[in-house]
């Protein structure tokens, strides 16, 4: 059982491995697309022993490595601050729609917030790991939110296990407000971007990097012809 349950802890690390790529690349190529980075800050991680077996314990499941991997699908889990709330549902959709990505859940709490103020996007996806057994799919957690819902969200896990899940109401209220306010600074973050954004696509029309390499390239294909 123990060696077991090693393989599969490390068949959900190379899972989280797996989609750490997928999220480079996505970034990469986002970069030299649209040259800005939609992305500020990944993390990961692959739950422990200790609270797999909690998590056993508090839903009631059977102790056994068939029941953790069909029942508990967040033990490999990836998180995703992007810039603006736009690229968040950019990057689940380009995630989601790959080849080898299974959805299994989405759930959208950007659009439907938690009673608590909570905002994010989650996806449960399964993608297949290659061993030298063959391919297994691995269900990976991906949570998906701006900079602002990730301020949020950390400030409102602190309190809530400081106080052990009864937050005081004064304290819930004021959460609340906090989560409007990070709300608004979304969207005012949002829309200066994008004024800046097309403001400097306007000026910088003559001057654009892309239009001198093509230049070049074409006075060198007109050398080259000369020549011959
Ligand atoms: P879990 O049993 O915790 O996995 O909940 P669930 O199966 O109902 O899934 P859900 O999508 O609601 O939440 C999964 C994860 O999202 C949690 O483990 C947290 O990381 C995060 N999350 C969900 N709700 C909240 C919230 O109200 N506050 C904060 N800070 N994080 C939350
Ligand atoms: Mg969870």
């Amino acid at each position: 059982m123990r060696e077991d349950f090693a393989r599969l802890m490390m068949e959900y690390r190379f899972a989280v491995d797996e989609v750490l790529t997928k999220v480079t690349i996505l970034r990469d190529e986002f970069l030299h697309l649209h040259r800005y980075n939609p992305i500020e800050h990944v993390s990961s991680r692959v739950k422990t022993a200790k609270s797999i077996l909690e998590k056993v314990v508090r839903r009631r499941l059977d102790p056994s490595l068939p029941e953790i991997r069909e029942k508990i699908t967040d033990i490999a889990g990836i998180r995703i601050t992007c810039s603006f709330v736009a690229d968040t549902y950019h990057i689940l959709d380009a995630l989601t729609s790959q080849d080898d990505v299974r959805v299994l859940e989405i759930k959208d709490y950007i659009q439907d917030p938690k009673p608590s103020g909570y905002k994010s996007l989650h996806a449960i996806i399964e993608i297949p790991v290659f061993l030298s057994t063959g391919a297994v799919a691995v269900p990976v957690e991906v949570q998906i939110r701006t900079i602002a819902m990730d301020f949020w969200a950390s400030l409102e896990h602190k309190i809530f296990y400081k106080y052990d899940g009864a937050v005081p109401d004064h304290l819930a209220a004021d959460l609340a407000d906090a989560a409007q306010a990070a709300e608004q600074l979304d969207h005012r973050m949002e829309q200066l971007h994008t004024e800046a954004h097309s403001s400097s696509e306007e000026a910088d029309t003559d001057a654009n990097p892309v239009d001198i390499d093509d230049a070049l390239l074409h006075n060198l294909w007109e050398l080259s012809k000369q020549k011959i």
